[in-house]
């Protein structure tokens, strides 16, 4: 049989049989490269079921192990991320836009590990070893006791580990790694997957912890860190819009810990601060309601946090309106904007949308479905809820709002920072929440009419 061709998407690592020019998966252009196989198994060549091989030993699951030992770094929004700092031996991937400010956070947390007594080595293949040194000295680091290289061959990164019995290696970035034994171009899909397979095989034999930056990346050329995801024991993506001070680390896998776990960082002149009490940080100054400005409070891992979601509704002047969406899934303003139209009867057609997160802070979890309807709302009713009510809920295709996890929580929270109002779904058996007069209602449709009186 004529063997199938295999491509695969570098944004979103989805596999197809033929080359296009969009991934029908992710919807990125460009995306899709061929990948070659190591090894193809010809003709002559036996499958594996036909030979035998050695047998392995079966256990079960109990153990009498300790749990895995952890190194804290000091810098708690960056333990907290990890699970309660860095475990032994295990392999993380760091993903995020270039100039976002990896190198800087590594370098940061490398000084930090390194005075906390590992041994700590830092590879580079991004930039000369006398960028680093400049960028240690203005953090104020150089002192600290970290172990640097600049290099790409991983043969020859793998073969001074060997020697150097490091306890966590970071490796930045994986996309400038090259492995001899494959001939396609550093950054290919291919080669990414085969520096990562070696790296993470090398963290678990030695007992070593690898950190891996990943750039997230536009051109179909350089694979993502998605192709990757897969072979790491926690794969944290660096956020933020480059405009803004504020990051945020999140962790979106982890094997050791919490998944949806954030951490706040801040970028000053002198690196990265870490944001101890980030819940009020992406308000911005809301003396006066505003029309189309809402104030969702929303958990992000085990904390709760309050975001503004702004949004502006005009006529379009063009023959298809715009939809712009900053820190939001762009699928679910659109799915919102159906329910609105096609359940309570409000078009938004030839009005150009405009959503936004304020801060720069992106929201994932769909219990801000209620908010962005309300900041629709409010923006194309021109009519502004008090400033000290905040929104929550889910909304469903029907219509309908369904409750959502940890309201009593998002209430408190809400109710520390000042605010007396909440419009939120039908929340059976929740607890009264001092100095909070809450609004339920269990469809939209009540919503537009008592709330904003759109006709
Ligand atoms: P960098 O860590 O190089 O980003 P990445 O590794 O993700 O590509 O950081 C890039 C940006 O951070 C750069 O535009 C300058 C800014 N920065 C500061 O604002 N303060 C600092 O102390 C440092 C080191 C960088
Ligand atoms: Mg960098």
């Amino acid at each position: 049989m004529a063997k199938q061709p295999s491509f695969t998407c570098t944004e979103c690592a989805a596999s197809h049989t033929k080359w296009s020019g969009r991934c029908e998966a992710c919807g990125a252009w460009n995306s899709i490269v061929e990948e070659k196989p190591l090894s193809a198994a010809g003709p002559g060549k036996k499958s594996l079921g036909s030979t035998r091989g050695k047998a392995i030993e079966l256990t079960d699951l109990s153990t009498k192990d300790n749990p895995p030992k952890r190194t804290v770094s000091g810098v708690g929004e960056l333990d907290r991320v990890l699970g309660g700092g860095l475990v032994d031996a295990s392999a993380i991937l760091v993903g995020g836009d270039p100039g976002i400010g990896k190198s800087t956070l590594l370098l940061q947390a490398a000084a930090r590990f390194g005075r906390n007594g590992m041994n700590v080595v830092y590879v580079s293949g991004e930039e000369a070893a006398q960028q680093i040194r400049m960028r240690a000295q203005r953090l104020g680091l150089e002192s600290s006791p970290v172990k640097l290289a600049a290099e790409t061959n991983l043969r020859d990164v793998l073969t001074t580990l060997d020697k150097e019995e490091p306890d966590l290696v970071i490796i930045d970035s994986i996309q400038t790694m090259w492995v001899d034994n494959i001939e396609s171009a550093p950054g290919s899909v291919s080669q990414v997957r085969a520096a990562c397979h070696e790296l993470v095989t090398f963290a678990k034999k030695r007992g070593c912890s690898v950190i891996i930056v990943g750039h997230v990346t536009k051109e179909g050329a350089i694979a993502g860190p998605r192709v990757v995801e897969h072979m790491v024991d926690t794969v944290l993506y660096f956020e933020g819009e480059r405009g803004h001070q504020f990051r945020i680390l999140r962790a979106v896998k982890n094997r050791f810990g919490p998944a949806d776990e954030i951490g706040v960082f801040e970028m000053t002149g002198r690196g990265l601060t870490e944001v101890k009490n980030p819940s009020a940080l992406f308000l911005s100054d809301r003396d006066k309601p505003a029309p189309g400005s809402i104030v969702f409070s929303g958990i992000e891992g085990t904390r709760p946090m309050l975001t503004e979601i702004q949004a502006l509704v005009s006529p379009s002047p063009h023959s298809q309106a715009r939809r712009t969406v900053v820190g939001l899934d762009g699928q679910r303003l659109a799915t919102i904007l159906a329910v609105l139209e096609a359940r309570c009867g409000i078009p938004f057609a030839g009005l150009d949308v405009y959503l936004n997160v304020a801060g720069g802070m992106r929201v994932h979890e769909p219990a801000a479905d209620l908010a962005v309807a309300c900041a629709l709302l409010s923006a194309r009713e021109d009519h502004a809820l008090p400033a000290d009510t905040v929104v929550f809920g889910e909304i469903s295709l029907s219509g309908a709002l369904r409750p959502v996890t940890q309201a009593e929580n998002r209430l408190k929270e809400a109710s520390k920072l000042g605010f007396a109002s909440a419009i939120t779904p039908v929340q059976k058996k929740l607890p009264k929440v001092d100095g909070m007069t809450l609004r339920m209602t269990d469809d939209l449709v009540s919503v537009v009419n008592d709330i904003f009186g759109a006709d």
